[in-house]
């Protein structure tokens, strides 16, 4: 099954709007010869609106680092999925940072997958186990629990609009990167064969699964010739401009 790499700079609290848009309007003809790959930038909220107005007309989509449950109310900090419409195409949802500083829980992914789904925004769910989990053998458990919490009630005709990003949180910002043969074996096993169950295989197979954790141009060559691996989801090395099309380039290198 050929499904299309996609790459995505989660950019978490770094970058100003002005500094957010400068960055676009320089990645966007760094990356015009490879349109083969699908590329994400997520900025912080507030430079939303200025990178979405830069890459408008571009192939590069934006995406939001998280989203709330309720359609409004009196959520102070928080951001409803109707602000986001006309501003991102994607959304991620239960990052491991939003699933340790701000609470959020299997339940609340769901729910949050859900809204995100009902306004047309396209999920990111970010999964993985933190080193505890991995080092008494829990990992593939663990992964799969929040990924059926997260399907729960999903329908099989929104799977086409979601993307599952494998994140162990022990390889997160800490240089030490997952193996690419065992990050293979669990997306392709574990998250693949769950989602079989789930949806049937065809739906698995045609679903992307990204890896993320401490990607880098040095490693990426590594994670992206394995078939299960679709792309990455990249914090620290989608700041800078030419890391950010090295891991584009050897994307489309290594999927070619
Ligand atoms: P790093 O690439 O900085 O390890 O971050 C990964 C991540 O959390 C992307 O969402």
């Amino acid at each position: 099954m050929k499904r299309v790499p996609i790459v995505a700079g989660n950019w978490k609290m770094h970058k100003t709007p002005a500094e957010a848009v400068d960055f676009v309007s320089r990645l966007k003809s760094l990356l015009a010869e490879y349109s083969a790959v699908e590329c994400v930038v997520i900025p912080p909220y507030v430079a939303l609106p200025g990178v979405q107005a830069e890459l408008e007309g571009t192939a590069i989509k934006v995406g939001a680092q998280d989203v709330h449950h309720e359609d409004k109310g009196a959520f102070t900090g928080c951001v409803a999925a109707n602000m986001l419409v006309g501003l991102v195409e994607y959304v991620v949802i239960g990052h491991s940072e939003t699933r340790q500083y701000l609470n959020v829980t299997d339940e609340l992914v769901n729910k949050k997958v859900k809204q995100a789904l009902k306004f047309g925004l396209k999920p990111i769910i970010a999964l993985g186990e933190n080193l505890e989990q991995r080092e008494s053998g829990q990992a593939e458990k663990v992964c799969r629990s929040q990924l059926v919490a997260a399907f729960n009630e999903i329908p099989a005709d929104a799977l086409p609009n979601i993307v599952i990003a494998y994140e162990p949180i022990w390889a997160i910002g800490t240089g030490r990167n997952a193996e690419a043969g065992m990050v293979n074996d669990l997306l392709g096993g574990t998250i693949r064969g769950t989602l079989a169950e789930l949806y049937g295989s065809q739906a698995a197979q045609a679903m992307r699964i990204q890896y993320g954790g401490s990607v880098k141009p040095a490693n990426m060559v590594e994670y992206m010739s394995q078939p299960d691996i679709d792309g990455a989801l990249v914090g620290g090395a989608s700041l800078e401009l030419d890391s950010f099309k090295d891991l584009v380039r050897l994307t489309l290198q290594a999927k070619a």
